[in-house]
């Protein structure tokens, strides 16, 4: 069985000091997690206070929220895949969609991002997910399924098994509005075929593959509950230590 991941993407929020005061809280909070993952993703200048502050038995790994395709160059304003395994991260996220949409990346140079991070034994935690205009004309599948063919062209199998995949649809990013549990499931269902097909039903097996997009403590119990579900990538309620807890925890209770 998969083990249960739950990934809190800070964005653009918290200062050093900040992240330092929010890590303490999810410690107390939160002192074991059991058999749920956590992973949380502050913004790079908050990547090494963060570190600090979790406690020495470590019950969450850091993750960055992107990164550039090179080691190292003349690219103003990146930070590359050795800079993030220095500060301690062991995983990335990459291809979210606000970097998608704001920020230029695409399928080719997200790719490249993915090879640069498995290169230096990061994880990516690859965000795929449809608009809601492709939704309305019905393609979701092709979209998801197009985006992650294209962001894991060249992976090897071995490569595949430490990755991670969120569904993320874009209407249900920061809207309040979250996909339905059965939503999600059918879209898990394709992406799980579509690594199947490419890299055989053993390979596809052991990627996790999780739901984000309004992810709260009210809903989070109705996604842990399905098979399909392995876990949550939670924006807005990841920066209140209460709310992140109580989703961690549900998380560990819910059985599937
Ligand atoms: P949200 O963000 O939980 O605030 O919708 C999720 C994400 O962007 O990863």
């Amino acid at each position: 069985m998969r083990r249960r991941l739950i990934v809190g993407n800070w964005k653009m929020h918290k200062t050093a000091a900040e992240a330092t005061a929010l890590v303490h809280r999810l410690s107390e909070l939160v002192p074991q997690t059991g058999e749920v993952e956590v992973v949380l993703a502050p913004p790079f200048t908050a990547l090494h206070a963060a570190a600090q502050a979790l406690p020495l038995s470590r019950p969450f790994a850091l993750a960055a929220q992107n990164l550039h395709w090179e080691d190292e160059g003349p690219f103003t304003g990146e930070v590359s895949a050795p800079m993030l395994k220095d500060l301690g991260c062991q995983y990335v996220i990459l291809g979210h969609s606000e970097r998608r949409h704001s920020f230029g990346d695409d399928d080719k140079k997200i790719s490249k991002k993915v090879h640069a991070a498995l290169r230096h034994g990061l994880r990516p935690i690859l965000c795929v997910g449809e608009s809601l205009s492709d939704r309305k004309k019905r393609r979701t599948k092709t979209v998801v399924t197009g985006q992650l063919r294209k962001c894991l062209e060249g992976i090897s199998k071995d490569e595949l098994r430490t990755l991670t995949i969120a569904y993320e649809p874009v209407w249900a990013i920061g809207t309040g509005h979250a996909a339905t549990p059965a939503q999600a499931g059918a879209v898990h269902d394709t992406l799980r075929a579509t690594l199947a097909r490419g890299w055989g039903a053993e390979a596809g097996e052991q990627v996790r593959i999780l739901y984000g997009g309004s992810v709260t403590p009210e809903n989070v119990g109705a996604f842990m509950a399905s098979d399909q579900i392995d876990g949550a990538l939670v924006g807005g309620a990841c920066l209140d230590p209460q709310s992140f807890a109580t989703i961690i925890s549900l998380a560990q209770r819910v059985a599937r």
